[in-house]
């Protein structure tokens, strides 16, 4: 994937990686394994949206900061992902499970960071967005395989007020429960995460809410950047 690729074809290309990443070969893993990337994952049920916008804002930031991560937007709402698996309870008749081709992309020692984003349902995340964690419970049970990866979340309401930092303390719940380590938006606001307001379907008129994904996008890559650094020099 480009590293200055723009918003519209960061989130038209997400569906062509995931293609590429279900294949899995061996030769796309060495591949990826050079190029540290960060990964922002839209958990609305709704592509292309709000939510999705504001992760583009997000990774966009990331390669900003540092142009060497590549960065890849994921589209949950393009995969089946049934949370019943999450308590050893069977796919129902006709069902189907593509929480697997996750793994393989998320899973990749080369994903070095992971942003999650959710629209705000009722003062929480969405349903799509909890089936989604619920089942990364695998990668704990897998010997804790997204530890130490950098963890940033952003959630989008509707109201400027709409429960977004709630939302967002859920979701960095989860994600300490895989050991990995999790960033707010970092200076100059320091807060809890990126917290976006939709107006007409759109995050365009939310300064502030773009100010806070851009700030999360570059705290995520900072972190990446000085973990990659001393993994280098073995510190
Ligand atoms: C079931 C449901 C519940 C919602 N609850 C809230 C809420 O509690 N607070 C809020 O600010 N917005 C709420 N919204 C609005 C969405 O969070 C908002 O439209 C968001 O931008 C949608 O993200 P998307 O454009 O990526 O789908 C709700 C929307 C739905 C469908």
């Amino acid at each position: 994937m480009s590293h200055s690729m723009g918003r519209r074809e960061m989130i038209g290309a997400a569906g062509a990686a995931m293609v590429a990443g279900a294949l899995g070969s061996g030769a796309v893993a060495q591949e990826s394994k050079a190029q540290r990337k960060v990964i922002g994952i839209n958990s609305s049920p709704r592509k292309g949206k709000t939510t999705a916008a504001a992760l583009t804002v997000c990774l966009e930031a990331v390669q900003e900061l540092d142009p060497k991560l590549d960065v890849e937007l994921i589209e949950l709402a393009d995969f089946s992902i049934p949370a019943q698996l999450a308590a050893g309870q069977p796919l129902k008749a006709g069902e189907a499970d593509d929480f697997p081709k996750l793994v393989e992309r998320l899973g990749d020692p080369a994903v070095v960071g992971i942003i999650v984003g959710s629209p705000v349902y009722f003062g929480n995340m969405s349903a799509l967005c909890k089936a989604f964690l619920d089942r990364c419970g695998a990668f704990r049970s897998d010997g804790f395989k997204l530890r130490n990866k950098v963890g940033g979340v952003l959630a989008v309401g509707s109201a400027r007020n709409g429960g977004q930092e709630l939302t967002i303390r859920s979701i960095q719940t989860a994600l300490m429960c895989q050991d990995m380590i999790i960033v707010g938006d970092g200076q100059p606001s320091a807060r809890i995460g990126a917290t976006l307001w939709n107006q007409n379907d759109s995050i365009a008129e939310d300064a502030f809410g773009t100010d806070t994904a851009k700030n999360l996008g570059r705290r995520v890559a900072e972190l990446a950047r000085m973990f990659a650094s001393a993994e280098a020099t073995n510190v």
